[in-house]
């Protein structure tokens, strides 16, 4: 009787333990049960992207405050340290030596009495204008940003700009004893400054979204500043508010001309659905921003300019004291899109910045345009290689194979020497059945991506409803283009950057074949360059 009662009670302490695991089991295969739980440490890393800045933890959009000094790229960041959704603003920080790999610091701002710490820029004062400079070498740190303070109700805030300025080179920052230094009682949306210093006069300018225009201001001490004019008042997309804007001078690529350009973010109203930003080209003249005449009659005769069609490349502005010697800006935006970006299915992080950008201005058949590349830094993280010329692409052909090199990080270069009539399309594959499409239809002179089937879309009704498409601006026969794919993200420049497309995802796990077809007809794919990227 004992022995049966003992070998009753080990039978069903087995059972209980099979059903224990079976649930374990059932828990982690299904995909689905993982929003309602706890998400573990390796499925959140299986989102992570490998070379794009992630926050360690919590909510991060906007990038802020940017400018480089001794050696650093600085990178702070509209953060939210408490949670995975937006709430009262930080700025977080990070620095870098080469804008690729990013190590976080400690948050720079923290929110004070006249509110919260929205988007703004930072400057280094290396004539101590403002008359922050230690005793010390170090040039003070200036940052300039929005004060946003809720008020009673709902959707009801007042907007100030705000200062604070730091002597240890941007490590920690000391607020202004007298902010506000631009007060506001009328402008419900009154933000984001962006502030550059004006070489020509000798005097800050800055930048200023003002619901749907920007507002222009100067100062010569970075404290008191005085209205100049304002631009953008039924120019352009309206169909959101304007955001972070940024102005700054380029050289137009191989003349000795210059020009004015203005990037200004819009949320929503992106040619995609929305966040987007939008750039316009001209001059400044110290007081006034006056589009060039071409650009303002092809801006009327077709379409708005916008540094990426794709949806998630938004609040992008430039580092500042970052100029290259070829005249180059550079810059990131935040990669996700007010749309999806606080229910995306990651949850200790949210949100990844792009890669960093050079920017240049050319001008060809089709007037100015502005060229995105990424920057020249990344080169240096190359390692494996697949490398073809000169082949014939008749069905679906493929290029990697399962594992063969990493696909979760690498950087594509390919041309296509003689364009055919239909157009072509890469596929990214894994062996769970997902896939990401991406491509260009020759007929429409579209360019697409197309997210519907590549992993995790159902976590918005906003994520993988459409296919994203831009159209191609080159009358070139020969076809280019650079992609830079890391892990949930894929960033297109195409035409040597003129039509960019930046769009993340989510694959239930990383893929690990590429191949591409032809539309219809077979076509020459004239060289293809596959870096594996290794940031060991
Ligand atoms: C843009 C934006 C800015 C604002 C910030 C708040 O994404 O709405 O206009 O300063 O985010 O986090």
């Amino acid at each position: 009787m004992k022995i049966f009662k003992k070998a009753n009670l080990i039978l069903m302490l087995l059972v209980l333990s099979f059903l224990i695991g079976c649930k374990g089991n059932k828990s982690q295969n299904n995909q689905n049960d993982e929003e309602s739980v706890n998400v573990s440490y390796s499925e959140e890393e299986l989102y992570r992207p490998n070379f794009h800045f992630t926050p360690k933890k919590a909510w991060m959009n906007d990038p802020n405050g940017m400018f480089y000094y001794n050696g650093y790229y600085h990178l702070y960041f509209q953060y939210h340290p408490d949670s995975n959704v937006w709430g009262p603003m930080h700025w977080g920080h990070a620095i870098s030596t080469d804008m690729i790999s990013w190590v976080e610091q400690p948050i720079a701002l923290y929110p004070d009495e006249l509110g919260t710490i929205f988007s703004g820029s930072a400057v280094v004062d290396i004539g101590n204008t403002s008359g922050f400079g230690a005793a010390s070498k170090a040039a003070p740190i200036v940052a300039i940003y929005t004060s946003s303070k809720q008020l009673e109700g709902d959707d009801n805030w007042k907007q100030t700009q705000s200062i604070a300025y730091s002597q240890d080179e941007g490590k920690t920052f000391i607020k202004y004893e007298n902010n506000p230094v631009i007060d506001n009682d009328k402008i419900k949306d009154f933000r984001d400054p962006k502030v550059t210093w004006d070489e020509e006069r000798n005097k800050w300018v800055m930048v200023l979204a003002a619901g749907d225009k920007i507002m222009f201001y100067d100062s010569k001490d970075l404290k008191k500043w005085n209205l100049l004019s304002d631009f953008g008042q039924g120019i352009g997309g309206h169909g959101g508010v304007w955001e972070c804007p940024d102005l700054f001078k380029l050289p137009v690529l191989g003349t000795n001309e210059s020009k004015w350009v203005l990037f200004v973010s819009i949320n929503p109203g992106g040619p995609n659905g929305g966040s987007a930003t939008q750039y316009f080209i001209g001059d400044f003249d110290g007081t006034t921003f006056t589009m060039d005449k071409e650009f303002e009659t092809s801006l009327n005769k077709k379409h708005n300019y916008w540094i990426d069609f794709g949806r998630d490349n938004y609040a992008g502005v430039t580092w500042s004291n970052a100029t290259r010697k070829d005249g180059s800006k550079l810059m990131l935006g935040w990669m996700s899109n007010w749309d999806y970006a606080q229910k995306v299915p990651t949850e200790a992080w949210r949100s990844a910045m792009t890669i960093a950008r050079e920017v240049q201005l050319q001008k060809g058949d089709n007037g100015y345009r502005l060229l995105f590349n990424p920057v020249k830094e990344l080169a240096s993280y190359r390692s494996t290689k697949y490398k073809k010329a000169n082949i014939t692409i008749k069905g679906d052909t493929k290029l990697i194979d399962s594992g063969a090199i990493d696909l979760a990080r690498v950087e594509i270069k390919f041309n296509i020497s003689n364009l055919i009539d239909e157009g072509f399309t890469f596929n990214l594959t894994n062996k769970q059945g997902d896939s990401l499409a991406f491509g260009y239809n020759h007929n429409d002179k579209n360019f697409f991506v197309d997210r519907r089937k590549s992993g995790k879309i159902d976590f918005s009704e906003k994520f993988a409803d459409r296919i994203s498409t831009a159209p191609r601006t080159s009358l070139n026969k020969d076809l280019s283009g650079t992609i830079i794919i890391d892990k949930t993200s894929i960033e297109i420049f195409f035409d040597n950057g003129e039509t960019v497309m930046t769009e993340i995802f989510f694959p239930n796990a990383p893929f690990e074949k590429l191949s591409i077809k032809p539309k219809a007809q077979e076509f020459i794919l004239s060289k293809i360059e596959i870096n594996e990227l290794n940031f060991n």
